[in-house]
């Protein structure tokens, strides 16, 4: 009997001819919206395999619902995997470094000049009909040259960010667990502050309302990685209370629900987790999920495994 595997998402059609050539047996969840937690587990009853999203939990009872060997994630962050229950099971987990870097940095950029320039107001100004024409003191934003960029987790994002950056003539600095300046450093100097860590126990709500009233007032936020690194409740009141002066978000606490408070503000840029979305990337992500399966499936070592 061919081996079985569940996609919880279409992926690239490269990526499915990979599998189609191994004759492999492909139960594709049709999307749009995340499989539903008891259709995930009916379905993942007889797969030894799944190409897995940033949108689906995987816990041990889901680990536990089917002879699971292997699951690859369409997505570099593995915070939705619990990685220990893996482990213990002898699951191996793979994932999409490297290949998303400079799609997820070129959307940070965007997100970074639409807030700095203010696009968001000049978009809705010219679509009001009330826009009066040009004038010296219209909309003045940040101007990036001379700016000081703080990038929060620099790893392969953070870095590309910086290279980005830098060519702006922004002056970069960085923190990491690792290195860099102190975090209260980066927060009190930083013109604007963009986050590029994992998600993790450690940098849940590490932008919280104390974080925020110590950033500079004229400074803008920016997150393209995950929603809950932010304390969104926090931000809302410091855009509201002018404690910054914007927010570039790709990312939300409780995807695909967005604070009703971010929604209002004219002073956020807010986009639907794009970071990884173009043709190019979504393609490698496609081939490289469909690759690391198949390993997984003869048992070999993924080319991208996690360490467990
Ligand atoms: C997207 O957020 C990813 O982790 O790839
Ligand atoms: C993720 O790919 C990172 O290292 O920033």
């Amino acid at each position: 009997m061919p081996k079985k595997v569940l996609i919880t998402q279409p992926i690239d059609e490269s990526g499915m001819d990979v599998l189609r050539a191994a004759k492999i047996s492909v139960d594709v969840w049709p999307g749009p919206e995340p499989i539903d937690r008891s259709t995930l587990l009916e379905r993942v009853s007889d797969c030894e395999g799944m190409i897995s999203m940033l949108t689906d939990p995987l816990d041990a009872e889901v680990m536990d619902a089917g002879p699971l060997r292997v699951i690859a994630q369409h997505a570099v962050g593995i915070n939705n995997i619990d990685l220990d229950a893996a482990r213990q099971r002898g699951i191996q987990v793979g994932h999409t470094p490297g290949v998303l870097t400079d799609a997820t940095a070129d959307l940070t950029m965007a997100l970074l000049l639409g807030v700095a320039r203010r696009t968001v107001e000049g978009d809705a100004l010219v679509r009001s009909g009330q826009w009066k024409g040009w004038s010296p003191t219209l909309l003045r934003g940040l101007e990036l040259r001379g700016a000081t960029l703080g990038i929060v987790g620099m790893g392969r994002i953070g870095t590309a960010v910086a290279a980005r950056a830098s060519a702006f003539g922004m002056r970069v600095i960085h923190h990491n667990r690792s290195g860099g300046v102190p975090f209260d450093r980066l927060i009190q100097e930083s013109d604007v502050v963009s986050l590029h860590c994992p998600l993790t126990a450690e940098t849940r709500h590490l932008i919280d309302a104390s974080v925020l009233r110590s950033m500079k007032s004229r400074a803008i936020l920016i997150n393209t990685a995950r929603g809950p690194v932010v304390d969104e409740e926090a931000l809302v009141a410091a855009l509201e209370q002018h404690e910054i002066a914007g927010a570039g978000l790709d990312v939300f606490e409780c995807e695909p629900d967005v604070h009703p408070g971010l929604v209002a503000s004219p002073h956020a840029l807010l986009l639907p987790h794009l970071g990884s979305a173009t043709v190019q990337t979504r393609r490698r992500m496609g081939v490289m999920v469909a690759e690391d399966l198949l390993r997984g499936l003869r048992s070999e070592p993924l080319n991208n495994g996690v360490k467990l």
